[in-house]
C-alpha cells in the first residue's frame, strides 16, 4: 500500500503514464443504474469483482449501493474482500486441493462464505477440513447450463450432489449456481434473450426438481451484465452476479450493453514521430499490450479524436493519425478507450478515480495479477 496522497488533486495531464484512469461521473452513474433496476425487482444483486480485482473502494461503494454481498472467482480475491472487512461473499468456482481447501475454512472463521462444488470427493474434503477447523460454510452446487465449463448436468445428477452435501457435516446447502457464458460476447445480441431464457428455465427447471425431492433452495445465483435482466425477470432466481456493468468496456457496450457507459481509459504519451518515409502519418505511444489487453480487440482513442491504433506490440503503441487529428508531438498525451477492462484493469496496480479530469482518489488494486 502506496502513500498516494501527493497525486490527488493533480491534473489527468500532470500524471505519470501509462496510468489506468476511472472516470468517477460514469462510474457512480453504472452503479446507481444497476442499484435502481435491483431496487425493483425481488432479486439481489451479487456483483462480481474480478472485474476489479477486488479494491476496496469499488467493492464497498457496490454494497453501499444494495448489493447483498459481492462475488469473487478466486479465493485470492475472497481474502482481501474479507480483509477489507466484507462479511459475505461468494466464490463462484470450485476451490480445489488440501492447501486451498485449507486457506477456504482459515476464511470461513472471518466471515460468511459460500463456494460452489461440483464434485463428490471435493464436497467431501472441503467438509472434512470445515469440520476440523470448526467453521460452517455455504455451499451451492454449480450446475451447467450449457456453457460447458464447470458444473454438474441438470436434474439428477444436480439432486445427487445436493443430497451429498445436505448430508456432509459443517456444510449449510444454500441451493444452485449457474453461469450463462455461452450467451454472452460471441452471440448474436438478437439472439441472447431466448437463448438465455431457455438456459434459465433449465436452471429453473432443475430448482423445482430438487424441491419436489424434498432439498430445500434458498438461492439460486446466476448470470452476469449481459444477460442480468433475462435472468433476473424470472422467479426462481434470486441473485444475480454481473460485475463490468461497474466499468464497462468498448466490447460490452458494442455488443449491445448499452445502458451503461464505459468509465475507463488508458492515458499514454508520444515518444515518437517516425522519419522514416510514410511515418509522418503515425505517432509511436507508451501504451503496449503489456498495459491495455487486447484478447477482443485494439484499443480505441479518445484523444487525438480521428486517430486509430493500428497495433500493439510489447511496450508500444502504433498511432495512424488522420487528417483532421492533432498532430501530436513527442512528450503529448494521447488516451485510449478500453476493449477489455477485466484483463487491462489485471495490469494496474492502482486506479487514478478522477472527476473533471481532476485527480480525486487514487485506488490501490490489491488482487492484481493474483490467481491463487
Ligand atoms: C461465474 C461468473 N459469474 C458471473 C460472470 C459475469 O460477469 P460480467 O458481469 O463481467 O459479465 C462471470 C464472467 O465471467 C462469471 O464467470
Amino acid at each position: 500500500m502506496y502513500d498516494h496522497s501527493y497525486e490527488v488533486g493533480l491534473s489527468k495531464d500532470e500524471l505519470d503514464t501509462p496510468a489506468l484512469l476511472l472516470d468517477l461521473d460514469v462510474m457512480e452513474r453504472n452503479l446507481r443504474r444497476m442499484a435502481a433496476y435491483f431496487a425493483q425487482t425481488p432479486v439481489k444483486l451479487r456483483p462480481h469483482v474480478k472485474l476489479h480485482k477486488a479494491t476496496p473502494a469499488l467493492s464497498h461503494l457496490q454494497l453501499n449501493a444494495g448489493a447483498v454481498g459481492l462475488t469473487c472467482a478466486k479465493l485470492a480475491e475472497a481474502e482481501l474482500l474479507v480483509a477489507s472487512g466484507i462479511h459475505d461473499v461468494l466464490i463462484a468456482n470450485q476451490i480445489v486441493g488440501a492447501r486451498k481447501i485449507q486457506r477456504l475454512v482459515n476464511l470461513s472463521a472471518q466471515a460468511d462464505i459460500m463456494v460452489t462444488v461440483d464434485n463428490a470427493d471435493n464436497v467431501r474434503e472441503i467438509s472434512q477440513a470445515a469440520a476440523a477447523r470448526g467453521v460452517e460454510l455455504r455451499i451451492l452446487v454449480e450446475v451447467n447450463i450449457g456453457h460447458n465449463r464447470c458444473g454438474v448436468a441438470p436434474f439428477e445428477p444436480a439432486l445427487e450432489l445436493s443430497r451429498l452435501v445436505t448430508s456432509q457435516p459443517n456444510l449449510r446447502y444454500m441451493g444452485l449456481a449457474a453461469y450463462d457464458g455461452q450467451n454472452t460476447i460471441k452471440v448474436d445480441p438478437a439472439e441472447r434473450e431466448p437463448k438465455s431464457l431457455e438456459a434459465y428455465r433449465t436452471l429453473i427447471a432443475t430448482r423445482r426438481y430438487l424441491e419436489d425431492a424434498g432439498i430445500p433452495i434458498s438461492i439460486v445465483s446466476t448470470s452476469g451484465t449481459f444477460t442480468y435482466r433475462y435472468a433476473a425477470a424470472l422467479e426462481g432466481v434470486t441473485e444475480i452476479q454481473a460485475g463490468t456493468y461497474l466499468l464497462m468496456d468498448n466490447t460490452f457496450r458494442d455488443k449491445g450493453v448499452t445502458e451503461f457507459d464505459c468509465a475507463l481509459s488508458v492515458l499514454g504519451t508520444v515518444t515518437s514521430r517516425p522519419s522514416y518515409p510514410g511515418g509522418e502519418r503515425f505517432a509511436i505511444i507508451d501504451v503496449g499490450r503489456k498495459a491495455m489487453d487486447i484478447a477482443w480487440g485494439l484499443p480505441g482513442v479518445l484523444s487525438p479524436t480521428g486517430a486509430v491504433v493500428t497495433s500493439l506490440s510489447q511496450e508500444h503503441g502504433k498511432l495512424q493519425l488522420s487528417e483532421a487529428s492533432i498532430t501530436p508531438r513527442v512528450g503529448d498525451n494521447v488516451e485510449l478507450s478500453v476493449s477489455d477492462a477485466n484483463n487491462t484493469i489485471n495490469l494496474y496496480d492502482k486506479f487514478y478515480a478522477l472527476r473533471g479530469g481532476i485527480v480525486e482518489a487514487v485506488w490501490d488494486i490489491p488482487g492484481r495479477g493474483k490467481s491463487t
